[in-house]
Order: C-alpha cells, then sequence, then structure tokens
C-alpha cells in the first residue's frame, strides 16, 4: 500500500478524525479549477461549493421553503425510523457520505442508542468546519458514540474505509447527493461501496425523484437568493484561496431543470465579455457574454432509471421508503 494521504487527529477520547492533507486539497481545487475554465463548456464540480462559508449556505439552502428535498427526507426517516433499522439489522457502524451537520443522522441515532451499548459513527465529508463542529454536538448528544470521520472526497473516503472495517455496517448516503453524479458514475460508485460491503451489510440511499418542473425549478432558484449565493460563492472561494479577480456582480446564478437529461443544472453565466486573472494558476480565463460555467448537476430519478444505477452496481433493494407525495425515496440496499 502507498502512504495514506491522510493525516490523524485526536481530539476527543471518543472523536477522531483523519483528515486529507490540506496540501493536497488545494492543489487539487487548482488542477480542477485550472482544467475545468479551459474546458468547453466551462465546468467546475460541486465538491467545491463545501468552504466554511458554502457549507453555512448550504445548511440555510436546506431550510428555505422552496428546497423540498432535505425536509421531506426528513419526514420519511422521521416516519420510518424504526423500521428502517429493524430492516437493516442492528447495525452499530454506521458509514456516512456526505454526513454535513448530521441533523438527518440523528433520527438513525435515536433508534440505535436504544439498543446499542457501543456505537461507531464514520462521517465522510469534505468540510473540516462542519465535521468538527457537529462531532462535538453528536458526542455531547450521544453518551455511547464513538467517532472515526474522515475529511475528504468520497475517493480518497473509499481507499481509507478498508483501514474501519468493523462489521456489520450501515452505509448511508442520504439528500440525494448521488444526484452530482452522471447515472454511469453514480453506478461506479455505488458498485465501489458494494465492494467495501460485507454480506450483511446495508446501504440507506436517499433519492430525489422526477416531479412537476414548476416545483424542481423552484428549488434551485429560491426567492431569498440563497441558492444564488451558494452558487457565486465558488467564485469568492476562487478568489479567496487562488487570489482570483471575479467580480461577483459580472455573474449570475442560473439553474433549470434538463428535461431531456431528467437533471437540475446550476450554471455560473457572465454578465459580458471579460477575463479574468487567477493568480495561484497564473494564467486568465476569457468569458463571453453570456457565457456559462456549469457548476452542478442534480438528477432526478424515476423507479425505472434508479433500479437501473442500483442493479449495474451490484446491489439490490431490500425496501423502499417514500412521502405521500413520492417526492422523495429512501432506499434500503443489499449485496446483490
Ligand atoms: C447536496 C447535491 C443534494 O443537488 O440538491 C442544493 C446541492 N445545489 N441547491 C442538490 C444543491 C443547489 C444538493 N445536493
Amino acid at each position: 500500500m502507498g502512504k495514506s494521504p491522510l493525516v490523524r487527529k485526536l481530539y476527543h477520547d471518543r472523536l477522531e478524525l483523519h483528515r486529507l492533507d490540506s496540501d493536497d486539497a488545494i492543489a487539487d481545487f487548482k488542477n480542477e479549477v485550472a482544467r475545468g475554465l479551459s474546458a468547453t463548456p466551462k465546468r467546475i464540480p460541486p465538491k467545491f461549493f463545501y468552504d466554511e462559508r458554502g457549507s453555512e449556505l448550504f445548511e440555510q439552502i436546506t431550510k428555505t421553503e422552496e428546497y423540498y428535498p432535505t425536509r421531506t427526507e426528513t419526514w420519511i426517516l422521521d416516519r420510518y425510523n424504526r423500521d428502517i433499522i429493524q430492516a437493516s439489522g442492528q447495525h452499530p457502524t454506521l458509514v456516512e457520505f456526505g454526513s454535513g451537520s448530521s441533523a438527518k443522522t440523528r433520527l438513525l441515532l435515536d433508534i440505535l442508542a436504544e439498543s446499542s451499548e457501543e456505537l461507531v459513527y464514520i462521517p465522510i465529508d469534505i468540510s473540516p468546519s462542519i465535521v468538527h463542529e457537529h462531532s462535538q454536538k453528536l458526542l455531547e448528544d450521544y453518551a455511547n458514540l464513538n467517532i472515526r470521520g474522515l475529511i475528504c472526497d468520497y475517493q480518497h473516503a473509499l481507499d481509507e474505509l478498508s483501514r474501519h472495517t468493523q462489521s456489520p455496517k450501515l452505509f448511508l448516503f442520504l439528500g440525494s447527493t448521488i444526484g452530482n453524479f452522471e447515472p454511469d458514475q453514480a453506478s461506479e460508485f455505488l458498485a465501489a461501496v458494494q465492494a467495501a460491503m460485507g454480506a450483511q451489510d446495508h446501504l440507506l440511499l436517499g433519492v430525489d425523484l422526477v416531479k412537476a418542473p414548476e416545483i424542481l425549478n423552484r428549488a434551485y432558484n429560491d426567492a431569498g437568493g440563497v441558492t444564488a449565493a451558494f452558487n457565486l460563492n465558488l467564485l469568492a472561494r476562487i478568489n479567496r484561496e487562488l487570489g482570483g479577480r471575479f467580480d461577483l456582480n459580472r455573474f449570475r446564478h442560473r439553474a433549470f431543470f434538463n428535461e431531456v437529461e431528467s437533471r437540475i443544472e446550476m450554471h455560473l453565466e457572465s454578465l459580458g465579455d471579460q477575463t479574468i486573472e487567477i493568480e495561484a494558476l497564473g494564467s486568465e480565463f476569457s468569458f463571453a457574454g453570456g457565457e456559462t460555467i456549469h457548476t452542478e448537476n442534480s438528477y432526478k430519478y424515476n423507479y425505472l432509471s434508479l433500479e437501473r444505477v442500483i442493479r449495474e452496481a451490484g446491489l439490490r433493494i431490500r425496501h423502499v421508503w417514500h412521502d405521500p407525495e413520492q417526492w422523495f425515496a429512501l432506499n434500503l440496499l443489499a449485496p446483490a
């Protein structure tokens, strides 16, 4: 095995965090911005939204009236948490991709804490600040909880997970974050999770479903402008961390449902022709008026397209829970 790019730190006797070396994280950001802004059409991967400010803004998005996914998934978890834990077995280890504030995870920890003596929670998130903050709170609220977090992207996490193999495990991938992947990549990612699963392990996958375009478009264009601020923060982050010279008033947020691809697309549109210098890259990037940087896809599934992605990953559906309107599905998966 090669050397681990992750460094380990102890903060509390029940908290251990492994963090991707910050030099590696900065190099990754630099490379992806350089590559993405040189491509046609321009693009930057959505994982870079989540610096400290971006993670805060995402938390705010989840509380807007227009953004239904978090509220809907929380309703399903709150209503069916007992059934979910019962169907997946008494897993004392939870591994969560994109744990964020862990607010939804608490609904499962509440049930697990009733019957397990020792619980192990492995949150995986790219945002150090949010993992630190919420880990402290979780330890205060759950006396029998041990946290071994991974602060890195999913690819590094999968490499690292082999070192954390207490079974049986319940993997969580909530919030429809799977929607950020192209469907083929979604299958590949799920296949990599499947490869890390034992025969008794389960994966709880939260997926946003196709619905009326008006509802989808509203959810990504909230009237308070929180989603716009979240999208534009990517340019602010380039300014902060890479010495970029973006004028945030000369770009605008655009989000729309692409019915053919069944995805919400988010873009940052250049208001007029402009050339932007990015100091840390030692280069300039030209934008034509109306040209966009494609910053996110958020795929919306139906049962058929979802079933295909799951099957191709070598997984099978054990149970599906959804809200009464079938806006969102929580799928309990097991190795096929
Ligand atoms: C965290 C990827 C699930 O796609 O809905 C929210 C991110 N972007 N508003 C989503 C997001 C704009 C969110 N995910």
